[in-house]
C-alpha cells in the first residue's frame, strides 16, 4: 500500500469491532482513527453512525453509501518507539438493526476482533451473536468494557458474566479506580501505571504515573483513600481470581484479555490498540480445498467477502471487497475469479485509507482491496493468479425472517427473478425457489434488509412488489448421501426449495420441525449454514 514503510506480513493487523448498538463502537473507531492520524475531524465517523440510525429511511442510507463504501474498511498506521510500523485494517461490521449476512461475512475476513461492552449492560444479544461467529473461526478477542466514566455494574460481576456467557477465560489487564461519580483513573496491571483524568471533562490526556505495584504508597498522592484501597484490594483480588494473560490461550480463542475504559474520555483506547499490535495475530493462513494457504505463498490469492452496489442506480457497478490472503498484489495484475474461470485485469483497485479512496499500487496479505466490476464477482469467490485454489469456509447463514414476494404486476416475473438473483449475490437477501408453487421466498437475518429489498426492487429494477408472511419460519440446507436425500425429497416436496445455487433447502414451519426431521433422518444433515 502506498505510504506504508513495512510491507512484511507481520506488520499487518486486520480486525473488526463487535458490539451491541450503543456500546460505543463508533466512538472507539473514531478515537482509534484519530490516534492513527487517519481522520482529522472528530465526528466524521459519528456522522455516519447517526445517518445509519435513521434506519426507517433507506434512501438516506443509500445517499450515505459513497461514504459507507470507503469506511467499510479503514486503514491506519502507527509506529512504535522502536520504529516498527504496524498497518491496521479495521473492517466495519454494520452492527445495528441493519444486521445482515454482510456482518457475519465481514468477520470471515478478519484475524482478530475487539469486543466492546457497555459497563452498565454487560453482554447483550448482538454481542453474543457476533461472538458466536468469531468462535466458529477461533477469532481471538480483546475485550473493552466501556463507559466506566458512568455508573456501571460491578467490575467483578462483569468479568464473571463474560466468562460464563461466552465460556471464555477472562484476564483483567487493568482496573477501574471507581466508576461514574467515583471514577479516579485506571490502573494498568501490565505496566504498573496509573492513568489519570484531567480537566472538567475528566478526560485522559496522557497523565500517567509509574509506580512499583498496586501497593505503592505513591498512589496515595494521586488517589483518594478509597481509590488507593480499590487498587490494592480489588486489584489484588482481580489478579488472583482470574487467569493470568496467556498468549497461546488468547490466540486460540480460549481467553480474552479485558481492558476497562471510556472511549469517550480516551481511557483504554491506547491500551486496546497496543494490545492489537502486541498480541493480535498477523494475517493468518486461510482454509482452502487444497489445505491451508499461508500468507507467505508467492502467488496472489484472496477471497471476496462482500459486494456492494455502487451509488448510481443507473449503473449496476459494484465493488467487490477482496481479503488478500497471500502474495504481493500489483495494480493491473491478472487474477482469475473462481466463479468465472477466466482472468480479469485489476486496473483500478481501491484501497481504503480512512475517508479517501486511493488507487492502490501494491497490497499485502491482510489488506482489503475494492475491485470495481459489473457483477462478475460474487461473495465467496476466490481470486488467484493461477486459478489453483478455492477458499472454503465463507458461510451462508440460515435466515431468521422469511417472506413471500408478491408481484404487483405479474408480467414482471422475469425482472423479479433477475433482481432476486442479483441481490442475493450481493448478500442483501437469500432467495429460495420452492419446488412446488410459484411464490418465491426471500430470507434475511435482519428486518432492515426487507425494507432495503423492496426499495431497491423498485428503484433499480422497476419491479413493484410486496412482502407477505410466509408459512415458514426458518430454513436448513439438507446434505447427505444420494439415496436417503432423494428419498427425503420425494416425501417432503411441499417443504423444499432450491437456493440460488440450486442446492436443496428444507423450509421449516418451526424449530421443532427441524428437530423432528433431523431425528427422523439421522443420515442427513440439516445445516444452519452453508459454505460457499
Ligand atoms: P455504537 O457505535 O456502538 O452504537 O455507539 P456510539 O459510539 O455511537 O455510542 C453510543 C452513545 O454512547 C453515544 O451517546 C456516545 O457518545 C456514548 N458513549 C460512547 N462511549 C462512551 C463512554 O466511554 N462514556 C460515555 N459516558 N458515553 C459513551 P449518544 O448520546 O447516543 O450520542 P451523542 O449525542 O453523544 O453523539
Amino acid at each position: 500500500m502506498s505510504g506504508s514503510t513495512d510491507n512484511s506480513v507481520n506488520s499487518r493487523r486486520t480486525f473488526a469491532i463487535i458490539s451491541h448498538p450503543d456500546a460505543g463502537k463508533t466512538t472507539l473507531t473514531e478515537k482509534l482513527l484519530l490516534q492513527g492520524g487517519a481522520i482529522h475531524l472528530a465526528g466524521e465517523v459519528k456522522a455516519r453512525g447517526a445517518a445509519r440510525r435513521a434506519r426507517s429511511d433507506w434512501m438516506k442510507i443509500e445517499q450515505q453509501r459513497g461514504i459507507s463504501v470507503t469506511s467499510s474498511v479503514m486503514t491506519f498506521e502507527r509506529t512504535d518507539p522502536d520504529g516498527n510500523t504496524i498497518t491496521f485494517n479495521l473492517l466495519d461490521t454494520p452492527g445495528h438493526e441493519d444486521f445482515s449476512e454482510d456482518t457475519y461475512r465481514t468477520l470471515t475476513a478478519v484475524d482478530s476482533a475487539i469486543m466492546v461492552l457497555d459497563a452498565a449492560a454487560g453482554i447483550e444479544p448482538q454481542t453474543l451473536k457476533l461472538f458466536e461467529v468469531c468462535r466458529l473461526r477461533s477469532v481471538p478477542i480483546i475485550t473493552l468494557i466501556n463507559k466506566i466514566d458512568r455508573e456501571g455494574r460491578d467490575a467483578f460481576e462483569l468479568l464473571d458474566e463474560i466468562a460464563e456467557k461466552l465460556a471464555l477465560d477472562v484476564s483483567p489487564m487493568n482496573w477501574p479506580v471507581g466508576m461514574g461519580g467515583l471514577f479516579e483513573g485506571v490502573f494498568d496491571f501490565e505496566e504498573n501505571k496509573l492513568r489519570l483524568p484531567e480537566g472538567d471533562g475528566k478526560e485522559y490526556r496522557g497523565k500517567v504515573v509509574s509506580v512499583e505495584g498496586a501497593n505503592d504508597p505513591k498512589l496515595a498522592e494521586f488517589l483518594s483513600p478509597e481509590g488507593v484501597a480499590r487498587v490494592a484490594e480489588e486489584g489484588l483480588l482481580a489478579r488472583e481470581g482470574y487467569a493470568p494473560f496467556d498468549y497461546e490461550a488468547y490466540r486460540n480463542g480460549d481467553l480474552t484479555p479485558v481492558y476497562f475504559g471510556s472511549a469517550l474520555k480516551q481511557f483504554g483506547v491506547t491500551e486496546v490498540i497496543d494490545a492489537i499490535a502486541k498480541y493480535a495475530p498477523p494475517p493468518r493462513p486461510q482454509p482452502s480445498d487444497d489445505g491451508e494457504i499461508s500468507p507467505e505463498r508467492d502467488e496472489v490469492t484472496g477471497f471476496i467477502f462482500k459486494v456492494q452496489a455502487n451509488m448510481d442506480p443507473n449503473h449496476r457497478d459494484r465493488i467487490a471487497f477482496m481479503r488478500q490472503v497471500s502474495g504481493t498484489f500489483k495494480r493491473g495484475m491478472k487474477l482469475t475469479p473462481s466463479g468465472l474461470g477466466k482472468p480479469i485485469a485489476v486496473h483500478s483497485p481501491i484501497m481504503f485509507f480512512a475517508q479517501d479512496r486511493e488507487i492502490a499500487d501494491t497490497a499485502q496479505p491482510g489488506d482489503i482491496i475494492g475491485i470495481p466490476n459489473h457483477g462478475t464477482l460474487r461473495v465467496g469467490d476466490t481470486l488467484s493468479e493461477n486459478n489453483d485454489v478455492r477458499f472454503t469456509g465463507l458461510p451462508n447463514f440460515a435466515p431468521e425472517i422469511l417472506r413471500r414476494v408478491i408481484l404487483k404486476d405479474p408480467t414482471k416475473t422475469k425482472q423479479l427473478r433477475k433482481a432476486l438473483d442479483d441481490l442475493s449475490e450481493e448478500g442483501v437477501i437469500q432467495v429460495f425457489y420452492p419446488e412446488l408453487g410459484a411464490q418465491w421466498i426471500v430470507g434475511v437475518v435482519g428486518q432492515l434488509q426487507l425494507e432495503v429489498l423492496v426499495s431497491r426492487l423498485s428503484a433499480e429494477y422497476k419491479v413493484e412488489a410486496v412482502l407477505e408472511q410466509s408459512p415458514f419460519s426458518t430454513a436448513r440446507w439438507v446434505l447427505g448421501p444420494e439415496a436417503p436425500l432423494a428419498e427425503f425429497e420425494r416425501f417432503n416436496s411441499a417443504n423444499l426449495a432450491r437456493d440460488r445455487d440450486g442446492d436443496i433447502v428444507f423450509m421449516a414451519k418451526s424449530p421443532w420441525d427441524v428437530n423432528y426431521q433431523a431425528e427422523k433422518h439421522t443420515d442427513l444433515t440439516f445445516s444452519a449454514t452453508k459454505e460457499r
